[in-house]
């Protein structure tokens, strides 16, 4: 057996984009709840007029209402379990627990209900795996404090993973402290909950924002191992194997500092304890003056590191200075230029098994810590034939090829803990706020309106994960 007996294997999700129920129980709004749905979302929050407010007359907000999971959830996870999960890593919506963010009292409805979803989970023996904060902040911190940059929301993050971690501790030994930290570079918007309209220079204010998350993430890993020595808290980052476009070393040199400035910054800080050699380097290109760093600061980034790192793998980029002309593609958060050897998703992500191989030898090498893939997978057009089925034969095959690539890597020597791809059921995307583009083995009846009967049903790549988790990734056949 090539993949340890205790592997995770399992689905992930992000309770924006699944839980709908926006305004139930309590919640507040959060940043994921002023994002238009569509294809010019992102345009829209990269706007210099976008200021987080919600015009019902102007555009739709898909995750409003989700899939409708948190009505739904039993259903779903019973779904995960036929599958043969043995975790699910799903996300803490905040505003669930601290409506506008800067209370000191916690919605007991909101812990309730995830308190419903870890113990249906461990009711089929499916450890909960939870991201504390999955571009989900209080609208309130964005809106009014001008979100990450500004030092008070360590503090509300604190209360925040306080909050779930002294609830939930004894039930859920995995957590991640900030899903894709290192996406800010491209979008604070999601991660770091700042727009043009926050104001001040937006390179500062991300790196800014950056230091307070470094110091919340040392801070629920404190909290955390003081409540029990056994948790597992991890980083998680947006992983893209970055390729020189040919062997001129000034591409090389190109691509060295992207690796730097993308995929290494933030997992160097939090693995590692400490900001790395290059940093100053890096701030120079980026215009980036001293950060506003306390006493306390620093020695609390090297006392509380992560215990592993979680990452997402997509696709990866190509760097080329040489050639201004070169072609381009869309991408997860970056594009960049076309890689004439690998095939592209219908948005323009390009498809890359033998990368994730890649990524996982330079992570493990990197850092010598265990590594666990917490999202992957094909966002497709899926066809429901006349007779219902659904057959994704194209997931399979993305799925497979980067099931094998796992593989090669764990007989490489690498650490792998688990494998959780993404949106294992259909759900709202967060680049484009639609439902059409779909990863899940689960089919959920929705179109982009979010209109539709909402019932689920199972793809064909359903009964082939199910068999992939059964043999343990042996047998990754498509029969
Ligand atoms: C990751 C995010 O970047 O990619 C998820 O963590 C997201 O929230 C996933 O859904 C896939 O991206 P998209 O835009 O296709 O939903």
């Amino acid at each position: 057996m090539t993949f340890k007996q205790d592997f995770l294997w399992g689905g992930a999700t992000a309770a924006n984009q699944l839980e709908g129920a926006f305004d139930v129980a309590g919640k507040g709004l959060s940043v994921a709840d002023a994002m238009p749905g569509g294809k010019s979302r992102m345009q829209i929050l990269g706007s210099d007029t976008f200021d987080w407010s919600i015009d019902a007359d102007k555009y739709m907000y898909p995750n409003h209402k989700g899939i409708d999971h948190y009505h739904r959830f039993k259903e779903d996870i019973a779904l995960f379990a036929e599958m043969g999960f043995k975790c699910y890593r799903f996300s803490i919506a905040w505003s669930r627990i601290f409506p506008m963010g800067d209370e000191t009292k916690a919605n007991e409805a909101g812990l309730a209900f995830y308190e419903q979803v870890i113990d249906e989970c461990l009711k089929y023996d499916i450890e909960p795996v939870i991201t504390i904060s999955h571009y989900e902040m209080p609208l309130n911190l964005a809106k009014a404090y001008g979100g990450w940059k500004n030092r008070e929301i360590v503090g509300f993050y604190e209360n925040f993973a306080k909050a779930v971690l002294t609830r939930f501790h004894t039930k859920v030994k995995y957590w991640m402290t900030f899903n894709e930290i290192n996406s800010a570079i491209a979008l604070p918007a999601l991660s770091q909950g700042m727009v043009a309209t926050t104001g001040g220079d937006q390179q500062q204010n991300i790196f800014q924002a950056w230091h307070h998350q470094f110091v919340a993430s040392s801070l629920a890993v404190k909290i955390g191992h003081e409540l029990n020595p056994d948790l597992q808290i991890g980083c998680m980052i947006i992983y893209a194997t970055t390729y020189s476009y040919d062997s001129n070393p000034v591409n090389q040199v190109a691509t060295m500092l992207q690796n730097q400035a993308f995929n290494y910054f933030c997992a160097d800080v939090q693995v590692r304890g400490e900001y790395p050699a290059y940093t100053q380097k890096l701030f120079k290109e980026k215009g980036v003056s001293q950060l506003a760093i306390e006493d306390g600061d620093l020695a609390l980034l090297k006392a509380y590191t992560v215990d592993y790192v979680g990452f997402s793998y997509y696709m990866s980029a190509v760097q080329n200075v040489t050639d201004k002309d070169a072609d381009t593609v869309d991408g997860n958060i970056l594009g960049g230029v076309k890689n004439p050897f690998l095939e592209a998703s219908d948005w323009g992500w390009q498809i890359d098994p033998t990368g994730l191989r890649i990524a996982l030898n330079d992570l493990h090498g990197r850092y010598q810590v265990p590594l666990f893939i917490v999202e992957n997978g094909l966002g497709a057009y899926d066809k429901v034939e006349a007779d219902g089925t659904i057959n994704d034969d194209y997931r399979i095959d993305y799925l497979a090829k980067h099931i094998q690539a796992m593989s090669d890597a764990v007989e490489d020597g690498v650490e792998l803990m688990g494998y959780t791809p993404w949106g294992c059921i259909d759900l709202v995307s967060a680049s484009t706020g639609e439902m059409s583009k779909r990863y899940g083995f689960i089919y959920v009846d929705l179109d982009d309106n979010i209109e539709g009967t909402g019932n689920r049903s199972k793809k064909k790549s359903f009964e082939w994960y199910k068999k992939v988790i059964a043999t343990k990734g042996e047998d990754l056949t498509n029969d």
